[in-house]
């Protein structure tokens, strides 16, 4: 576990949070979703989340975006308590979610023109349209783009927040194979310049050992923190290396996916 100082504003801290639902059979009773996750991520760490689908991974996402309240325990970017959405936790998912009517530097200031900060910021926007390679798509609509240039445009649209921490769950999920392959490096090459702190989920055990500095493995429903793996291999990463390959093994059967020898 990575020492995390609580007074540093950029650290994300998750201390015995539960949530629960009504149960869908039984509306009166509640079914436990999250079960005592604890936490943090130190300033700059990149991190990843994996578990079985209904573990409750977008769930505890949901409630660092302050989108949802938990039932117990604490959330705090840096010393302050998560209360509600801002523009400090930025959030990207599965689906690029661009606003279809407007263009891809409409949709990348967006999040400034919210915050009435357009004018300020004005030159930041060509800047991350650079970060992400769009500079040349500007001003085409979202219709036009490829999902890996969605989702990139996605990227921009949080970074351009300048968020403390950022939020991604699934977020290459829906691409082909290569074009994840050379997502994964753009994520890592933004994370790179920016140094932004990274909550990762993915289903992919390669994507997570190729990209985090730690590994979180969650258990089924109710999700708890089964497992929580360093990644010490040196960057940039060898998908084909030794100790990739070793460490994916070791994953696959701490999962039981590995099949029978
Ligand atoms: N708003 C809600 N109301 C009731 N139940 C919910 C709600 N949101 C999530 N759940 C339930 O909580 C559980 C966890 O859902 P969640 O979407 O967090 O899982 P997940 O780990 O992200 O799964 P996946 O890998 O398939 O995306 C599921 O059983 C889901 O049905
Ligand atoms: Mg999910």
């Amino acid at each position: 576990m990575v020492a995390v100082s609580e007074v540093d504003p950029a650290a994300l801290v998750v201390r015995n949070v539960e949530k629960s639902f009504p149960a869908p059979e039984t509306p009166l009773s509640r079914r436990q979703v999250l079960d005592n996750i604890s936490f943090s991520l130190a300033p700059g760490e990149l991190v990843s989340l994996i578990g079985p689908s209904g573990c409750g991974k977008s769930t505890l996402l949901r409630l660092i975006a302050g989108l949802d309240s938990t039932d117990e325990g604490d959330l705090l970017v840096g010393p302050e308590p998560i209360t509600a959405p801002n523009a400090e936790r930025g959030l990207v998912f599965q689906d690029p979610n661009l606003f279809p009517w407007l263009t891809v530097r409409r949709n990348i200031e967006s999040g400034l023109v919210a915050r009435g900060l357009l004018h300020e910021k004005k030159n930041e926007v060509d800047e991350f349209m650079r970060l992400v390679g769009l500079e040349t798509f500007a001003n085409v609509y979202p219709h036009h783009l490829s999902g890996g240039m969605a989702q990139r445009a996605a990227l921009a649209r949080a970074l351009i927040n300048h968020p403390k921490v950022l939020l991604l769950d699934e977020p290459l999920g829906a691409l082909d194979a290569f074009t994840r392959m050379r997502m994964q490096d753009e994520v890592l090459r933004l994370w790179q310049a920016r140094r932004t702190t990274m909550l990762l989920v993915t289903h992919d055990i390669d994507e997570a050992i190729y990209m985090s500095d730690r590994i979180m493995i969650m258990t089924p429903r109710p999700g708890r923190i089964e497992r929580t793996i360093e990644v010490t291999l040196n960057r940039p990463r060898q998908r084909d290396s030794a100790d990739f390959l070793r460490l994916r093994s070791d994953i696959l059967n701490f999962l039981h996916f590995a099949g029978t020898k």
